[in-house]
């Protein structure tokens, strides 16, 4: 581990002008170490509300702070991204009793009817696992994988992302949001030596290859299947513009998962889809390099930006560019990444604990329901935060 100092050395090649990383790192840690505070053990809601996070509020059985939905665990993977840059135990102490609650969490099978298992356990669980062979999180890691098989249908060869597997509008139906899941199955396959979990999620991910990603290089959000016979029927949108625009955080999603599962399965599909889909939504930032919350919307529009995705795609990008051989097309997908990511610094990233407790201002949940539209999001900062350690430091090992 290399803790950030003052004479920390950026590692990228192609620096925007003005960003300065080291900067970058300490707002964040400052804006993590005041969440500390106020939220410890306990979990913020999916969104800010005026730039403020509060407590994950009651719901149903579950007490307020606690810990349901897909996001908590983006909490928990920014203190584990923290306890690295910074080498303070502070950090690692909190996320450790994170543990305990996912542990809780899967065991009681609260809140687990969702593919999201994926996002969840790869950053409560996989990454303490990784990072301290923490052997409770393994457990939870592995109890979460098998939840997430029965999701499996045979047939259409996908993992359904919402609800129960009989709700008939839900049935068969998966999003490209999906294969930042997939990491937990072939962690778990590695793990086990059962390669049943990485089979799955190779044929997951080569059916939202096949049928999610239209002619043009553009996604559908969401797509259906006919779980008797296994045909793939049609794709909706749920959060972008409409059926047949390109919502900006499922194109990034699509970057930064392929690749992920590029590097678990070594498919070149895989690769090569996710520089097609990156170069889509590239060709179609505003001049300020962070996209509008649809791809749809151009330089000039009085929409909202969608800064969290351009922190994912900033990691899909380097991510990317560790796995292609140097020439113009890595140094184009590095350049790409740097300016987004220095625009985010400089131009959305939050420095004042006492403005806002988000690291990344400005990210839109769902425009289509007017919820956390130009906000912070726990996803968000999660990603921005793990675009600052890629660009600290090109060998960090990833928690997916
Ligand atoms: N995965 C849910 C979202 O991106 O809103």
């Amino acid at each position: 581990m290399e803790p950030v100092n003052s004479t920390i050395k950026s590692t990228m090649k192609h620096a925007a002008p003005k960003f300065d990383l080291n900067n970058a790192i300490q707002c964040a840690l400052a804006t993590i170490d005041s969440n500390l505070i106020t939220f410890g053990n306990t979990f913020p809601n999916d969104t800010t509300v005026k730039n403020i996070y509060y407590p994950r509020p009651a719901h149903g059985n579950f007490a307020e702070g606690s810990n349901y939905e897909w996001t908590t665990s983006f909490w928990t993977g920014m203190l584990w991204l923290a306890y690295e840059l910074s080498g303070s135990d502070k950090y690692r102490q909190v996320a450790e009793r994170h543990i305990l609650s996912f542990a809780e969490r899967i065991k009681q099978k609260l809140d687990v009817d969702t593919h999201d298992l994926g996002f969840l356990y790869s950053l409560a669980c996989v990454a303490p696992w990784r990072l301290t062979k923490n052997e409770q999180a393994r457990e939870a890691a592995l109890l979460a994988a098998n939840q997430l098989m029965t999701r499996y249908h045979k047939k259409a060869e996908i993992i359904q992302a919402w609800g129960d597997l009989n709700d008939p509008t839900q049935r068969g139906r998966t999003i490209v949001d999906s294969l930042l899941n997939m990491p937990l199955l072939y962690w778990t396959s590695e793990v086990t030596g059962d390669p049943q979990f990485a089979t799955a999620a190779h044929r997951h991910a080569m059916q939202v290859c096949t049928h999610m990603i239209r002619p043009d290089n553009t996604t559908y959000h969401t797509f259906y299947w006919d779980t008797e016979s296994g045909e793939p029927l049609y794709g909706r949108t749920a959060q972008g513009f409409s059926d047949d625009s390109c919502w900006a955080r499922g194109q990034a999603w699509s970057i930064y998962g392929f690749l992920l599962n590029y590097r678990y399965t070594r498919d070149s599909t895989f690769l090569e889809t996710a520089q097609k889909t990156a170069d889509y939504f590239l060709a179609n930032l505003p001049e300020d390099h962070v996209a509008y919350w649809d791809l749809v919307f151009k330089e000039g529009s009085s929409e909202e930006r969608d800064s969290s995705a351009a922190a994912i795609a900033v990691c899909g990008l380097l991510e990317m560019v560790q796995w292609l051989p140097d020439g113009p097309q890595r140094q184009r997908y590095q350049a790409a990444a740097d300016n987004i990511l220095a625009s985010l610094a400089q131009n959305y990233a939050a420095c004042d604990p006492s403005k806002s407790n988000a690291l990344l201002l400005h990210s839109v949940y769902d425009k289509n329901t007017n919820r956390g539209v130009d906000e912070g999001t726990l996803w968000g900062d999660y990603f921005y935060l793990e675009a600052l350690m890629r660009a600290h430091n090109q060998n960090w090992q990833l928690y997916w």
